[in-house]
């Protein structure tokens, strides 16, 4: 395997040290909380297991944690069946085996002094300069316990602790849950995941916005008409009910995922690719956000969704939302950004999708067909394989003038370096373990959201209903009149040439 340290931007040699510099990796007992859930399953334990397999992660050691009583062995098996259902990369029999002999299982009955040996057994492997990376793939009600959990077991040391989302219920329970975790953790130890911001499309759009002098000049509110940031989802609640009915598609995805995607279109250029800068400026954006108002919200939830197993029949749980946000600064005042999510939708997309203004027509003959299909959009998908597209009108070939939509793409599988696309987790993994915050959230920043939120939170509109596998209740088509929904596509994406 070759040395992927490499790929990395570390310091020049003999360069002057600077905080922002990464922090070289130490080995790692990583204790993973909800080891038995659906994150882990379909990510975390794929993720670490690639990480092991292309060398990228130090030397570490997992103990899985969950509250099933299973055996080391139990839990290897489980991993295994995971890894070849939702690994990206093939393991062959001698690299599973060396990450198996890594993994242990405590369950959470047998108390925070056994899950403490464990511990120390690991670190006792690894040497001393081990530390400790603990993820809580937990449900925001049970991230308490685990916390009360470390302490008592005095796991606190050397230790940095990633939270998963969404971070609270509301703004009371977000700074609840901060003023907890700071009792026991300092902030510098806090890695508050949103794993979008992991995906290398999204890193892309601050490549493209900031590295380039083509777009910043025309990225704001004179020339941009507004923006939609669409993350429809086939998939349903695959068994996920138990999180998914006391959370929604707001809290799940909106105020999580949509709205930190959201900070990277909308935000200033940062001072540096670094934690404080990036924060300082995305946390800008939220606190330039309008309260949401519920009039511009719609909810919907899909026919048969009360039907689910683990769902109240008579259940309000919105499994689709689409909303319009205001971010009354400088820069977009006036530039509604449309946001839409649900689950069994008619198509999995994730796009973001920058509407410019019209030119004026005048000038073109009746019937040239300009402006007929819609403004010209610059198109970011943040599926793994990223792509990026400008559209515009061109003229058709042949005589007179008859003008039609035509596009540029760009997409990563194009690239010699395609391979090397990590996924979301792995990255954000690799970061809090270099005690990198750039790509995690704040509280600040949280507590903005659910702030802005309230509103919403408070008096949301009735749910209503949708037939699977459509685009959502009709009252989308209103909430973003007189323009228009990008999806479905009218033309699809070109697909990379082998
Ligand atoms: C998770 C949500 O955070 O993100 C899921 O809890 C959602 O409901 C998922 O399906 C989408 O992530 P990705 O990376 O698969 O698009």
């Amino acid at each position: 395997m070759p040395d992927r340290t490499q790929t990395i931007a570390y310091p020049a040699p003999g360069s002057r040290p600077s905080r922002r510099d990464p922090e070289p990796l130490a080995p790692h007992v990583i204790v993973l909380f909800g080891a038995t859930g659906d994150l882990a399953k379909r990510k975390l334990l794929p993720g670490l297991a690639y990480l092991q397999q292309s060398r990228f992660a130090p030397d570490v050691r997992i103990i899985g944690t969950a509250t099933e009583d299973l055996t080391s062995d139990e839990f290897r098996d489980r991993a295994k069946k995971a890894v070849e259902k939702f690994g990206t990369h093939k393991m062959s029999d001698e690299e599973w085996a060396q990450f198996a002999e890594r993994l242990e299982y405590v369950p959470v009955t047998a108390g925070p002094e056994a899950l403490a040996a464990a511990v120390k057994a690991a670190e006792e492997l690894l040497g001393p300069d081990a530390r400790r990376l603990h993820y809580l793939s937990v449900p925001p009600k049970a991230a308490q316990a685990v916390i009360a959990m470390l302490r008592d077991a005095g796991l606190v040391e050397r230790a940095r602790v990633v939270m998963e989302k969404p971070f609270g219920d509301d703004l009371a329970s977000a700074i609840e849950l901060n003023d907890f975790v700071h009792e026991t953790f300092d902030e510098a130890q806090i890695f508050r995941i949103d794993h979008f911001l992991g995906k290398e499309a999204a890193l892309n759009i601050l490549a493209f916005r900031f590295a380039n002098g083509l777009f910043e000049p025309i990225w704001n509110r004179n020339f941009i008409d507004h923006v939609q940031i669409d993350i429809p989802e086939s998939l349903g609640l695959d068994q996920r009910a138990t999180f998914y009915e006391p959370t929604g598609a707001f809290k799940d995805m909106v105020v999580t995922h949509l709205m930190q995607v959201m900070s990277f279109v909308a935000m200033e250029p940062p001072t540096a690719l670094e934690p404080r800068a990036i924060s300082e400026e995305k946390n800008k954006v939220f606190r330039s956000m309008l309260p949401i108002n519920p009039a511009d919200a719609v909810r919907g939830q899909y026919l048969g969704y009360r039907h689910e197993e683990g769902v109240a029949p008579d259940s309000d749980t919105e499994t689709f939302i689409a909303l319009k946000v205001e971010i009354d600064n400088w820069r977009w005042a006036g530039v509604p950004f449309f946001l839409r999510t649900g689950k069994r939708m008619a198509e999995g997309q994730r796009i973001i999708s920058i509407a410019f203004k019209e030119a004026p027509k005048t000038m073109f003959p009746s019937g040239s067909g300009v402006g007929s299909e819609g403004p010209d959009h610059l198109t970011f998908d943040l599926a793994d394989s990223s792509r990026v597209s400008l559209s515009f009108y061109g003229k058709r070939p042949g005589p007179g003038m008859r003008l039609e939509k035509l596009s540029m793409q760009f997409s990563t599988q194009e690239t010699g370096s395609a391979a090397d696309v990590l996924e979301a987790y792995e990255r954000l993994i690799l970061d809090a373990m270099r005690g990198d915050h750039t790509l995690f959230t704040t509280a600040e920043g949280i507590e903005s959201l659910w702030d802005r939120s309230a509103p919403l939170l408070e008096d949301p509109p009735p749910a209503k209903s949708y037939q699977p596998g459509t685009w959502g209740p009709n009252a989308i088509h209103q909430l973003i009149a007189p323009r228009a929904w990008r999806l479905p596509f009218e033309r699809e994406w070109r697909e990379a040439k082998q």
